[in-house]
Parts: structure tokens; C-alpha cells; sequence
């Protein structure tokens, strides 16, 4: 769609939406009291706060450039909220491990809260979400044991990869669609214990709803309705869609939930993440107060789909997209597959150790990405004391990812694509505490692992097979990914899957 319009339209929205709270607050208009000792920031005007200084085109931009100006803890107002936006590596350090109590809620963002009324994992908190969580990072360390590990799974879905992108046949295509697939795929293998064709009509829906979701989320019709869901709920557009298709989503897990519980055997090993929550919430029946139950299965259900597919199959994407931008990168990668792997069979975890160039492409390119700007906000659980600052229970908390993943302090090149910011002299792999990709606290991301093995094996099995490249130029294209209030997605890009002789 063309930036200009859709710009306009957000812009009129925004206006629409001022004057209409402009006139719900008239008698209550003046800034609240109780925010005195907040960081500093620039002087919010009132309802709108600061949002017309944002750029909404690249919100992180802004919240690094007032970081410059206030200081690596300062605020702004989206709207009649304020939040505390934190950089720098040891800001983020001491607010989110230090002070990792405080600082570990989860903000309430009203697209979230309507889909999951705080159940699951990735909205949850308090009692609930360590409960939660602990279940899920447990249930799927286990997965590794006395069945097929999550290992196997990826290597299994990273074949189905190759020969969807096979049937290609050396035409030009866009991988965006192959690579969700794959990654949501491996979600489903997860959660209901088998993958799914392709074409599967129940794995098109699950995957369409997860992608219009995300497409939501970060548009500018996403952003508003984050900031004035009262407002929005009444008006057209397509978040209205997106709710539509989560009933369905939801109507699916339900379904898949009762046909578990009625053969559901308490003393078996469980065959997925669905059978083994279900069986903890038979063991847990009569307990008071306890979290297992349908809600945050539901929950859960929907963080491993939301949390897990956009964010690996974007990397993915970019990272293909860099391959076909720095030809003699991706040829470096092929040699080091080449030499450790073969071409006779699927590459395994072992394999990653002795291939330190590769590692290297991965995580620069997931570094140069950055792909979550402000992380998934937070808030404090409680009034905070932080820095001399006085931050109220509940204020919304940005920690921003980008100001550490692009800070000249840590990065020999912060502003290219380098794989030499990953690499030391003798050419070892070398990690960096600067690499907060997946956060960092008790909310980091609970799917590293899981990432982290589908980016090396589908990459190494994709570039073990194919040469990547362009419909255009090296130097025309354009790797700086889009952003939104949300997250910076890839570019969308066309190009040809060559198969290796
Ligand atoms: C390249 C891929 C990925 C990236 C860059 C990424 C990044 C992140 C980030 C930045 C957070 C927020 C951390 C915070 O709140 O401080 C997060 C949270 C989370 N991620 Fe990931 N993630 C990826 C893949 C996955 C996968 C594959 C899963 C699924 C298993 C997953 C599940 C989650 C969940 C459930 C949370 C919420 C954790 C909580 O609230 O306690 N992520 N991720």
C-alpha cells in the first residue's frame, strides 16, 4: 500500500480521535498529580501527550533521540500515559535484573488485554505468570526427552522448507509466505503434536490469524487503538476483522481441548504442550486457587502463536534478504556448510560450534535488525524508586532494545551489517553481552532456545541447498526494515532460490 495515504488516514484518525477525547475529558483536563518525580521528558500537551512529536513512521527514533536529550531514563506521554523509556545497556541492566521485581510486569496494552484478558504467558502477571511461565519453559525443555526432541521437529519442518521452496522451480518468488509456514508450523508441532500440510484449511487459519494479528498490531490502527481502545471499539477498520478471525482461533483450541480430554490418560507421557497442560489441570482440579486451567491454556496457547511465529519467520526473512544484498557473505556461509555439514545430510545443533562464521551471520543479522525497538513493554509492578525518579505503580515502561544493539560503545560497526561485530581475530565466534535481541530479566524471551535453533537450521539448510538471489541490483536494495509502534518487520522482497549444483 502506498506510505502517503495511509499516513493521512492515521493522521485523520488521530485527529478525529483527539477531538472526540479532547471533548470526553473537558472537566477533567489538567496533568494528573502523583507524577511530579517522574524521569524527565519533553512538556506533554494535554490528551494527546506527546504523540504528534512522535514519528510514527519510526517511533523508536524519537524515544532514542529524547534519550539523548533527557538521558538514558526519561519520559513521554502517549496520550494521557506517561512512560518511562530506559537505555543503555547498564540502565536495562538495573532496572530489569537489579531491580527485576519492580520493573517485570507486563504493560496491559488493550489489543493484548481484549484477546487474552491477561491469561497465558505473554500478558500475564504476578502469581499467575510466574506459574505460567515456569510450566511452559519446563513443558518444553521436556519435549527434548523420551519422544521426538524440538531439535528433530525443526529439522523435520526445515525439509518441508526445502521443497516448498523447490517447487519454485528457479522461478521468482517471495519467501515470506514459505517461511511463516515453516516457523508456525513448528508452533502447531509443539502445541498440538503434529505439523500440518501447507494447504491444511485448519493450519490457514491459525497462521492467517497470527499474521493479520501482527499486521495489525503494527499499523498505525494498532497504535490507536493501544492508546484510545474505547474510542476505536466503535470504530471500522480492520482490527475488527483481526477479532473476528481470533474467535475462530480460539473456537479451534477449544476443539482440540475436548478431543484431549476425552482419552486423556494422566500416567502417559503427554504428546504435546496441549495434553500435558490438560493433564496438569486434571492433577490440579481441586486445588485452591490454582492457575491451570482452560483460560490460560488458551493463554498460552496464543503466546507460543503470537509470541513465536512473526518474530523468528521475519528474521528469517531479513536474513535472506541480506544474503542476496552481500552475495560474498552468503557464498562464506555456503563454504563453512560446505565443509562441515556436506550435502548428504540435514544439519544438527552439533554442527553450530564448528561453524563460527555462520553463527556469526545469524546474530549480526538479528543484531542490525533489532527487530523489537521497546522489547514487549513492561510496566512496575509497584511505586518505584529508581535513579532519584519516582515511577508510579503501573506506568508503562519501554526498555529500549535498539539503544543497546546500536551502541557505538559495543559494537565495533553498529550501523551495518558487519558479521565481523560477532567474529574475534583468529576468526572465533565472539559473544557480546550487547546481543539483547530476546531481552533480558525474568521476561526474556521464553522461546530463545527455540529461536534460536529454527534460525541456524533452517538457515543452513535453505543456503545448503540454494543461492539466493535478487530481482534487482545488490546495490538497490534496501535492507533497513519498516517499523511500527510495535517492531521493525523486513522488507517485502522478491528473488530466485537457485538450486546448488
Ligand atoms: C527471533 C525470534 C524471537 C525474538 C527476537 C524474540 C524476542 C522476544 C522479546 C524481545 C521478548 C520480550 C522480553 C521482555 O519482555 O523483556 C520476548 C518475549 C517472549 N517470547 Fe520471544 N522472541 C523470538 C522467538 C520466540 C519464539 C519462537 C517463542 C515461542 C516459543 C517466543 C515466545 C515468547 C514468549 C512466550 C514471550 C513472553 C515471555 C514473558 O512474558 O514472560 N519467542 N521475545
Amino acid at each position: 500500500m502506498d506510505a502517503l495515504p495511509f499516513l493521512q488516514t492515521s493522521h485523520l484518525l488521530l485527529f478525529l480521535v483527539g477531538v472526540i477525547s479532547a471533548l470526553l475529558v473537558w472537566k477533567n483536563r489538567g496533568r494528573p498529580t502523583g507524577f511530579e518525580r517522574l524521569p524527565p521528558g519533553p512538556p506533554p500537551i494535554p490528551v494527546l501527550g506527546n504523540i504528534l512529536q512522535i514519528d510514527i513512521k519510526q517511533p523508536y527514533k524519537t524515544y532514542m533521540e529524547l534519550s539523548q536529550r533527557f538521558g538514558p531514563v526519561c519520559t513521554i506521554w502517549l496520550g494521557p500515559k506517561p512512560v518511562v523509556i530506559l537505555s543503555g545497556l547498564q540502565t536495562l541492566r538495573d532496572a530489569l535484573v537489579t531491580q527485576g521485581e519492580e520493573f517485570s510486569d507486563r504493560a496491559a496494552y488493550p489489543m493484548s488485554m481484549k484477546i487474552t484478558r491477561g491469561y497465558g504467558i505473554l500478558a500475564s502477571n504476578g502469581h499467575r505468570w510466574r506459574e505460567i511461565r515456569r510450566y511452559a519453559v519446563t513443558t518444553l525443555k521436556n519435549f527434548g526427552m523420551g519422544q521426538r526432541s524440538i531439535e528433530q521437529r525443526v529439522q523435520e519442518e526445515a525439509r518441508s522448507l526445502v521443497k516448498a521452496f523447490a517447487e519454485h522451480e528457479g522461478a521468482v518468488f517471495q519467501p515470506s509466505e514459505d517461511l511463516g509456514k515453516a516457523v508456525s508450523n513448528i508452533i502447531c508441532s509443539i502445541v498440538f503434536g503434529q505439523r500440518f500440510e501447507y494447504d491444511d484449511p485448519d493450519f490457514l487459519m491459525l497462521y492467517s490469524t497470527v499474521c493479520t494479528y501482527f499486521h495489525v498490531l503494527c499499523s498505525p490502527i494498532g497504535m490507536l487503538y493501544n492508546i484510545f481502545p474505547g474510542i476505536m471499539e466503535y470504530l471500522p477498520g480492520k482490527h475488527r476483522h483481526m477479532f473476528a478471525m481470533l474467535q475462530k482461533f480460539r473456537e479451534y483450541v477449544r476443539r482440540q481441548s475436548d478431543i484431549r480430554l476425552k482419552h486423556l490418560d494422566a500416567n502417559s507421557t503427554p504428546r504435546d504442550y496441549m495434553e500435558a497442560f490438560l493433564i496438569k489441570v486434571v492433577q490440579e482440579k481441586d486445588a485452591p486457587n490454582s492457575e491451570f486451567h482452560y483460560n490460560n491454556l488458551l493463554g498460552s496457547v496464543w503466546s507460543l502463536f503470537s509470541a513465536g511465529t512473526e518474530t523468528t519467520s521475519s528474521s528469517l526473512r531479513q536474513m535472506l534478504l541480506l544474503m542476496i544484498k552481500y552475495p560474498q557473505i552468503q557464498a562464506r556461509v555456503q563454504e563453512e556448510i560446505d565443509e562441515v555439514i556436506g550435502q548428504d545430510r540435514s544439519p544438527s545443533m552439533e554442527d553450530r560450534l564448528k561453524m563460527p562464521y555462520t553463527d556469526a551471520v545469524i546474530h549480526e543479522a538479528q543484531r542490525n535488525m533489532d527487530i523489537a525497538p521497546i522489547s514487549v513493554p513492561h510496566k512496575v509492578a509497584v511505586n518505584t524508586e529508581f535513579k532519584n525518579y519516582y515511577i508510579p505503580k503501573d506506568t508503562t515502561v519501554f526498555p529500549l532494545l535498539s539503544s543497546v544493539l546500536y551502541d557505538p560503545r559495543l559494537w565495533k560497526n553498529p550501523n551495518n551489517f558487519d558479521p565481523e561485530n560477532f567474529l574475534d581475530e583468529e576468526g572465533r565466534f565472539k559473544k557480546n553481552d550487547g546481543f539483547v535481541a530476546f531481552g533480558l530479566g525474568r521476561r526474556v524471551c521464553l522461546g530463545e532456545g527455540l529461536a534460536r535453533t529454527e534460525l541456524f537450521l533452517f538457515t543452513c539448510s535453505l543456503l545448503q541447498r540454494f543461492t539466493f538471489v535478487g530481482t534487482r541490483p545488490a546495490e538497490e536494495i534496501d535492507t533497513n526494515p519498516t517499523c511500527s509502534s510495535f517492531g521493525r518487520m523486513p522488507r517485502t522482497y522478491q528473488c530466485y532460490a537457485k538450486p546448488r549444483a
